[in-house]
Order: C-alpha cells, then structure tokens, then sequence
C-alpha cells in the first residue's frame, strides 16, 4: 500500500475497526454488488471502519477471472461511487477483490471457494472469519446454507465467526418464512444469521430511536392520551421498471408492509429497551408486532385497499400501465399500492389507528412518519373568528428530505383572532451537512463486528409475516375486480381516501 491510500489507512479510524474478515458475495455479478455492496465497503475502507486484514471473494455463476472482476468493480465504482474515489485507497482495496465462479448447486464450485478462502486468509492474515452475504435469488438461500455447511465452512470453533446476511424477501408468507428458519437453523444458530431491511441502513430511520429515547420531552407525550393517530407512507413515483418478474410474485403489500413499513412502525410505537442491546431492541420490537390486533376477514375487507396503476403520468412524461410493464402479464392482478390501517393493542396504543400506505407510480418518492395530535379542546376560541383548531403535527421526514417537523398553529398578526399553521424545521443537511452513502454501509459494519440489533431475528420475520398472511389469504380468496384502479401519478385509488373519510381523517397530501 503506498500514498493516500497508506495515510487513509494509518490516520486514526473514526470508531472501532471492523474483525478482520473475507466477506463472501453470492451473486457477485448482480446489481446490488455493483450498485451499494462494493461502493459501501469502499466507504467503509474511506472511514478506516475497515480492517487491513480484509478481502472479498464475489460468487457467480459468470465465468470470470480475478483480474476481470476487478476490472468489473472499478468500472462500475465510476458510476455507483457514492463521493470521489481516491485513486491509491481504490487499488489498496481492488487488490483484495477476488472471484469464484461457479453453480451454488454445485459442490465442486464450494471446493473451490474454500481453497480461495484459505489462500485470502494466508495472505491478508483474516483469522478465519467469514462473513457470507446472500445477494442471489431468495430460492437458492437455503441451498446455499445447506451447502456452505456441507462443505464445514459455516463451523464457528478456534475463536473464528461465520456469519450470514440474508437479503429480503425472507420467505413469501407465514409458512415460507417458518420452513426457511427451520431450514437453515439445521446448519447455524440464530447468532450467526443476519437478515437484512435496507430501512434499518438508513440514518433517518436509526434515528427513530435516537429522537423518541434521547430526547425527554417527547416520550410524555408519546401515547394514547396524546396522540390521535399515526401515518405512514412510503411512496414511490417510480413503477415497477425491470423487475415485473418478481414484482408481479410479490405485489405491494408482501415487497413493503411485513419489512420495511413494519420496521417503521415498531421502532415509533416500541417500548424503550433497557439497553440497546440487539436482543433488549429487538425484543420490544417484536412485542409490536405481536401486539398488532389480528383483522377479522371482515376487517381485511374493511380495512385494507389495493390498487394497480393504469397508464398516467410521472412528472411532465407519460408512463404505461402496470400491466404493460416489461415481464408483467397483460391481466396481472397483482397490486401495485396497499393502504391499511392497524391497532396496536397495548396499554400504550390502545385504539390508536396506525394509517399505513405504499405504492408505486404516486406521484413522488417520500418516506415519512406523520404523528398527529390530539386538538386542544375549542372552548377560548368559541367568541373568534377562529372556524377550528388544526391539530399538531410532528413528522419524522425520513426521505428524500430528511428532517423532523413540528407544525403548530400561532397567531397571524393583526387586530382579529386568527390562526396560523407554522412549521418548526430541522434538516439533517443544514446540521450535518450530507454524508453520501449506499445505506449498507452501517449494515455491513455492523455484522462485522457482532451487533444484530439491525437485522431482523426469526421471531420479528414470522410474526411480520402472520400479521400480513390474514390479508394475503382474504385477498387471495376475493380477488379484486376492478385493476387498474388509480392513474400513474396520483396518490392511489380512491378507496384509499374513503378509509380515511369513514374515520374523520385525511392523508397528509405532500409536498411535491
Ligand atoms: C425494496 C423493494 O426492498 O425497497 C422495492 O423491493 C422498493 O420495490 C425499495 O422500490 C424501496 O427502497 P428505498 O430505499 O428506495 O425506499
């Protein structure tokens, strides 16, 4: 190693560096190595997060060389580097790049790996750990397992660690998801497996945490006795683009509700944890999901509203229609937008609706957890001109603006009694200016150093899963007449609304 490269690496790491470890890409040739896991662990080795003693094997079925998949990799970092790539630090880490090919079916491709893996260890000095990450199609997960133990590499002993991240979807219902645990529990204990939501990689929603439980003039107030409901939308103005093969499988409600929304919901509804171990978090987290009241079939049909977009528009261009996607059949059924609304049922949330909606082709990409308040009671403004008093509003922007707001009516200046909505803004840019990053960064990091509390445990997946599969199964046994139901660049089919109207509500329409 020599220039910058050798003074990023000597200059003192901004926390504890990551054990050293070779990581194991599955599918190295897909999108998601190019696209965030090599500009992540670039950025990783950037925050001197990474250890000298590291490298990567990448996995695939395309016949390639060392040589070629470093070739690969710094091609596509020119495109998918999230900040400038210095030069020297790009060569110290494409040096430690190496590649396997082979069918993860095939035993003889994991005799291979495992030679390619002593040979890395020897020469970076990697103490045996390894760290898989599945980036494949979700039906060869297990195989993979099955096969990594087969061939003894997935064996903890020696002080060595053998971990795994899985990527979603873990499973496509209740039992899929109980048969995979059961599967690949055969080969590792719960400790060694890390299965992945690219939300919890997301500063904005770490945040969550942060805000609720370093702040003590929040949690008081953060309840049944305060709050009249909670609102999530995670909306996409994108549609379904090159993955109508999957998307179609999946639908909007199994590709968002039971991981990334969830994962929204429990961390604002949660109990504080009595530390931020991964197993005191993810034990409150999964006493949400247990809590969340299980819908009658009625209830589903009450309570639920799917779309599909028809042909519209995504800014001033005209989009086709779900159906006419590219690998998406012609009289799909499949949903492209869900709304919902659950009840927590604890002392905490006890009749407190939590509003949820995602979709695709609305028209534009926002996250956003909105808390809405409860009215202070109308009584001193009886003799004003004062119509009503809007309730407040706190909501945690979690992107693409990211920020946290609190709206509250004051006084508009003049002689009369009126009111004013006023927003109090911060923005994470303004304080912290912008950190470019994939959002796997923490992630990965994470994992190599041991810290589970981000990725999801078996019991947080099956009971996502259970909640979500009562409204699988109503939707499958009645299924929706009237696809396509909302225009490419609204905010989904009216139903939509209509569940809102019947409670007094109304989604927050946002800024575009
Ligand atoms: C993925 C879904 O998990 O998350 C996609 O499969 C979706 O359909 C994506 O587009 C959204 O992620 P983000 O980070 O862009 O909000």
């Amino acid at each position: 190693m020599d220039g910058a490269g050798e003074k990023h690496r000597n200059s003192e790491p901004l926390g504890h560096v990551g054990d050293p470890c070779i990581m194991v890409i599955f599918g190295a040739s897909g999108d998601l190595t190019k696209r965030k896991l090599i500009p992540a662990l670039y950025n990783l080795a950037k925050e001197r997060l990474l250890s000298k003693a590291f490298a990567v094997i990448g996995f695939g079925r395309r016949g390639m060389s060392h040589e070629e998949f470093r070739d690969k990799c710094s091609q596509d970092i020119k495109e998918f580097a999230t900040d400038l790539v210095d030069p020297d630090l790009w060569k110290w880490f494409i040096q430690r790049l190496y590649y396997v090919s082979g069918d993860v079916q095939d035993q003889n491709a994991y005799q291979r790996l495992q030679n390619q893996l002593a040979e890395a260890d020897k020469k970076y000095g990697t103490q045996g750990n390894y760290l898989y990450y599945l980036a494949t199609e979700p039906d060869l997960f297990s195989q993979i397992i099955q096969q990594i133990g087969a061939a003894g590499l997935s064996r903890e002993e020696n002080g060595h660690w053998r971990r795994v991240i899985i990527e979603k979807p873990f499973g496509r219902d209740f039992e899929s998801a109980l048969a995979l645990n059961h599967e690949i529990r055969k080969v590792l204990s719960e400790s060694q497996i890390y299965r992945i939501d690219h939300y919890l990689g997301k500063e904005t929603v770490q945040n969550i945490m942060i805000f609720r439980f370093a702040n003590g003039i929040f949690e008081p107030i953060w309840n049944r006795r305060y709050i009249d409901h909670v609102q999530i939308t995670v909306a996409e103005d994108i549609g379904v683009g090159q993955r109508g093969g999957y998307y179609d499988k999946a639908g909007a409600l199994r590709d968002m509700v039971p991981n990334h929304i969830f994962q929204l919901v429990t961390l604002t509804a949660m109990e504080p944890p009595i530390s931020f171990d991964a197993d005191a978090v993810r034990d409150e987290q999964v006493k949400i999901l247990r809590a969340i009241q299980t819908l009658s079939h009625e209830e589903v049909l009450r309570s639920t509203v799917r779309g599909q977009y028809c042909e519209g528009a995504a800014g001033d261009q005209r989009v086709p229609a779900y159906r006419s996607e590219p690998s998406v059949p012609a009289d799909s059924d499949t949903e492209t937008f869900v709304a919902l609304k659950l009840y927590i049922d604890n002392w905490r949330w006890a009749n407190v609706p939590f509003y949820l909606r995602t979709g695709k082709r609305l028209p534009c990409r926002l996250t956003e957890i909105a808390i809405q308040f409860k009215s202070a009671p109308f009584v001193l403004f009886r003799k004003t001109s004062v119509g009503h008093l809007k309730p407040n509003l706190l909501v945690l922007h979690i992107q693409p603006d990211e920020g946290i707001s609190l709206n509250f009516g004051a006084k508009i200046p003049g002689p009369l009694v009126r009111l004013g909505t006023v927003d109090m803004e911060f923005k994470y840019e303004d304080y912290f200016g912008s950190t470019p990053s994939t959002g796997h960064e923490r992630l990965l990091y994470d994992c190599m150093v041991g810290d589970a509390t981000l990725f999801q445990r078996a019991d947080m997946v099956e009971t996502s899963w259970n909640v979500v599969s009562t409204i699988q199964d109503v939707w499958q046994a009645l299924p929706y007449r009237k696809f396509p139901n909302y225009e490419a660049g609204t905010w989904g089919p009216q139903e939509a609304d209509d569940l809102m109207v019947r409670d007094g509500r109304a989604w927050r329409r946002c800024k575009q």
